[in-house]
């Protein structure tokens, strides 16, 4: 039977954060960031392996303690350039290793999202198990949508009818995901374009506003607010 594996890029250097350290090991809530989405991940029963994926000079990792999650955490200094390098340089450590098969689901997880939720994670397994091609965690735009000039004047209102903002985990079968990786166009910045970019429609699976990213130096208050409602031990 397909196994669910998580990955969880962490090899990013939270340019736009503008920290010392990487945006993944701020302490939030009183803990890296990263360790967050890896304890939601561990908790969900059906997920077998949660791959972590550093940058090769990380000096971060090791000061941490990870115990916690030590019967299922594989950890691999294998990080790119970019995230796609990232994940993808890890699914071919997870293969490499003999963890991952074709027909495995990956879901990959962005580390800077904390505030990802065991109900969340659960509603795309249940969702997507049965699936041809995968998906992804997503929420419908709320907010009106403007188009600007290069001097912030609006030049229209756009429709936001049916306009999804994309979250993580994206979950699609190891040997499409690589395969799509692979071919995938330099600048994309998730997992689902790459998949898009062969022809396939990803299916949008309901997120919340909790599972947001943590960008900018303002993000993380309202992290620090989501997660002091959550139980971390
Ligand atoms: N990531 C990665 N390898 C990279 C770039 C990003 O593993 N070369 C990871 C980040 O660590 C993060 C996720 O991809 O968990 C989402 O990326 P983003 O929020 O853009 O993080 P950073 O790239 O670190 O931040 P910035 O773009 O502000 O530099
Ligand atoms: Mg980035």
């Amino acid at each position: 039977m397909a196994k669910f594996i998580a990955l969880i890029p962490a090899a990013g250097s939270g340019s736009r954060m503008g920290e010392a350290i990487p945006k993944q090991y701020r302490l939030l809530a009183g803990k890296p960031m990263i360790y967050h989405a890896l304890h939601t991940l561990c908790d969900t029963t059906r997920i077998s392996t949660v791959c972590v994926v550093l940058a090769p000079d990380d000096t971060e990792w090791l000061q941490h303690d990870w115990s916690k999650f030590s019967g299922k955490i594989r950890v691999f200094n294998c990080g790119g350039a970019t995230r796609a390098e990232s994940v993808t340089n890890g699914l071919k450590a997870l293969y490499a290793a003999g963890y991952a098969l074709d027909q495995d689901w990956i879901l990959v997880h962005d580390a800077a999202r904390p505030g990802l939720s065991t109900i969340l994670v659960n509603r795309l397994l249940d969702q997507l198990a049965d699936d041809e091609i995968g998906g992804l965690l997503a929420v419908p735009l709320a907010d009106t949508l403007k188009r600007a000039d290069d001097i912030d004047r609006v030049i229209r209102t756009e429709p936001r009818e049916r306009l999804w903002q994309a979250q993580t985990p994206q979950m699609f079968r190891a040997k499409l995901l690589l395969e799509a990786l692979k071919k995938a166009p330099a600048n994309i910045t998730d997992d689902a374009s790459a998949i898009e970019a062969l022809g396939f429609s990803p299916k949008l699976i309901m997120g919340d506003a909790y599972n947001f990213k943590v960008t900018y130096p303002q993000d993380l208050k309202l992290a620090e607010l989501i997660l002091q409602n959550y139980s971390i031990t």
